[in-house]
């Protein structure tokens, strides 16, 4: 019942992330082997128009303020311009976001801009090119830095820079990350990393955990808790050296904030996941195949995110990962 997208738990989701494609140009070492993953086939993946039909219902009766398209790697999606150019014409305008690795930025970022889209966060783990090289086994840390500068250069502000850390792998490099971002202009978050890898290789020991990274940061920097506050945002806030620049921390895994999630998820293939460790899907794309109208898929929507669980259970002895890999679902 009622209007928006509400949980039994009384939360209401009002940011809709949608993946518009599992493929990646990458391959991170923490995200998915070497010889990629078994791709969705075509036929399966939503359209262009069907995604932006479905984002139409999310805005106009489901009380989604807030548009986030990721993949994968949503750049390599060719209809990437004309979704967010679709999805700004809607009414109520949702504000638009990307989540991206960054490869080929710097080309794509002024029609994206001219389109409507908003704001990028890009993915950068390492400053350094040869480990950059090995953790996403691909030679393109200059491609991700001029993806980088085009973003801000074409007004993509916030420009937020996501790094996971892995210890033994990037953990020393903390500071020259946050040392750049200050530098750039970005603002940077560290993500704790979490068990949503395909090749189900995560162990809590190797993960950087949230005291660690402040810790260290704090033999160089002065933080101070960001008086804004975190709201509904995975990443909470401190202010470097007095502000105005800020650093983040997404700790999903020793500080979940499940509580105060607003999020609800669309596949590229058309399912609804109420969280990104749901074990289920609803699956709105035979729906609107099938021919549902917007009030049906409206409602199957609202049925989906009402068995939203209370948290991701990561914690719990019984926890198991979701059968989707993260580039499957979208982060
Ligand atoms: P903004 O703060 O709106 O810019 O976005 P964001 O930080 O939420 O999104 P982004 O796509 O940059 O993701 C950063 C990290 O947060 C990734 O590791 C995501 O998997 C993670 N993340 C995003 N949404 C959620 C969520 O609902 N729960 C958890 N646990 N992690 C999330
Ligand atoms: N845990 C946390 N973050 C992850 N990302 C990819 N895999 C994981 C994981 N297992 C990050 C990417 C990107 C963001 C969308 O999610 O590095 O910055
Ligand atoms: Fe890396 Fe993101 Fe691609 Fe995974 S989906 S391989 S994290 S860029």
């Amino acid at each position: 019942g009622g209007d928006g997208l509400v949980d039994r738990y009384g939360r209401v989701a009002r940011d809709l992330r949608v993946s518009l494609t599992d493929k990646c140009n990458l391959r991170c070492t923490y995200c998915m082997p070497a010889e990629g993953l078994p791709w969705l086939a075509g036929p399966d993946l939503l359209t262009d128009a069907e995604v932006v039909r479905l984002v139409d219902v999310a805005v106009r009766h489901l009380g989604v303020t807030e548009v986030r398209f990721t993949g994968g790697e949503p750049l390599i999606r060719p209809g990437l311009a004309g979704i967010v150019a679709a999805v700004a014409a809607l009414t109520p305008r949702p504000r638009i976001s990307l989540t991206t690795n960054g490869i080929g930025l710097d080309r794509v970022a002024p029609a994206l801009a001219a389109a409507g889209l908003d704001r990028v966060n890009v993915s950068l783990d390492t400053l350094d090119a040869d480990r950059f090289a090995r953790l996403t086994r691909r030679p393109r840390l200059p491609d991700v830095l001029a993806g980088l500068a085009g973003a801000r250069a074409a007004g993509l502000i916030p420009v937020k820079v996501n790094a996971v850390l892995m210890r033994g792998v990037n953990d020393d490099e903390a500071p020259a990350l946050l040392r750049f971002a200050l530098a750039e202009g970005y603002e940077l978050r560290f993500i704790e990393q979490m068990p949503l890898d395909a090749q189900h290789g995560w162990d809590r020991s190797a993960m950087v955990t949230a005291d660690e990274i402040l810790s260290t940061l704090g033999g160089e920097f002065d933080l101070t808790p960001d008086p804004a506050g975190r709201g509904t945002a995975p990443a909470e806030t401190w202010l470097v050296d007095g502000g105005p620049a800020r650093v983040g921390v997404i700790a999903s895994v020793t500080r979940p904030f499940c509580g105060d999630c607003d999020r609800t998820r669309l596949t590229a293939d058309g399912q609804v996941r109420a969280c990104l460790f749901a074990t289920e899907e609803s699956d709105l794309r035979g729906a609107l195949r099938a021919g549902a109208d917007d009030t049906e898929l409206a409602r199957r929507w609202q049925r989906a995110m009402w068995g939203k669980r209370a948290g991701h259970g990561i914690d719990d002895p019984t926890f198991l990962q979701p059968v989707r890999p993260m580039s499957a679902i979208g982060g």
